[in-house]
């Protein structure tokens, strides 16, 4: 594959593991994500076209230089995956300011900010794809105690739609692709805030990460609006908007 991509939350997880496929496929990839020791291991585990480069995607100077020196060293990006993401379990009426805030900063405003570093880029160009990482608990409420991720995630979905009908007529060239995971075989529950997280490896059910990322490098061979990491999960939803009233009832059962 002769693209340039750069993927945000890169040191782990369904991050991580897009890299290496993508490396395996002979993309270029720039690896973004806070832990430095994790990234530079993973870089020299690609190899000679993986870079590292330590950034915190809530903070706009990090991500703009991002899209700099990924422009810089490779000469142009071709896929931008907004995938640095951080999950909570706390219940809507317990919710304080500050991880209501954490939530938008890490699940939003990380997105508007990659979108704004690499959008002019790809406009001089007429091409390129924005890649959004959402969740499933976005599409129907599967899990009541992550609400406030799932909702930011929500803002996500309507925001990249959105973008994605904006540039149809002014920016044909540009794809916007929703992709929405079920769970995941990752570190998402124990690196999420709030308390009793349980690691998502240990779940029955969760994905094998290899299988999410391969949704990805997919939905970048052939570009797509929107595309869920799992038939299961997509059938799921859609059962939920279908009938929304009986499913409410099995999930509030399920918990009594
Ligand atoms: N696993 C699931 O069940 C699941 C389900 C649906 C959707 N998702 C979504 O999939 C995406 C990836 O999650 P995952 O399962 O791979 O979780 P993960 O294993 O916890 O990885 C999260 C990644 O995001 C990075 N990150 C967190 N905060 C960051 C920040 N401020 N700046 C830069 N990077 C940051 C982390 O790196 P550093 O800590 O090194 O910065 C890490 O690389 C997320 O958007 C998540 O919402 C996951």
């Amino acid at each position: 594959m002769n693209k340039v991509v750069v993927v945000t939350g890169a040191s782990g997880g369904i991050g991580a593991e897009l890299a290496r496929q993508l490396g395996a496929r002979g993309a270029t990839v720039v690896l973004a994500a806070r832990r430095r020791d994790r990234l530079d291991a993973l870089a020299r585990e690609i190899g000679a076209h993986a870079l590292a480069v330590v950034t915190d995607v809530t903070r706009k100077s990090d991500v703009e230089q991002l899209a700099r020196t990924a422009i810089e060293r490779f000469g142009r990006i071709d896929v931008w995956v907004n995938n640095a993401g951080r999950g909570i379990s706390c219940s809507v009426a317990d919710l304080g300011d500050e991880e209501l805030d954490a939530m938008w900063s890490i699940n939003m405003k990380s997105v508007v900010h990659g979108i704004q570093a690499v959008l002019p880029h790809f406009k001089a160009r007429n091409a390129g794809q924005i890649i959004n990482v959402s969740t499933a608990l976005s599409k129907a409420p599967g899990a009541p105690v992550r609400v406030a991720y799932a909702a930011v995630k929500a803002a996500v979905n309507l925001l990249t739609a959105s973008l994605r009908v904006e540039l149809k007529t002014t920016h044909p060239g540009i794809h916007v692709t929703l992709l929405v995971p079920g769970l995941v075989a990752t570190e998402f529950g124990i690196n999420s805030l709030g308390s009793g997280n349980v690691d998502n490896r240990t779940l029955t059910g969760a994905q094998p990460v290899e299988d999410a990322a391969r949704a990805i490098v997919e939905v970048i061979e052939a570009p797509r609006s929107e595309v869920y990491t799992s038939a299961r999960v997509a059938e799921g939803v859609a059962r939920y908007l279908r009938e929304p009233d009986v499913v409410e009832s099995e999930l509030a059962a399920r918990r009594h």
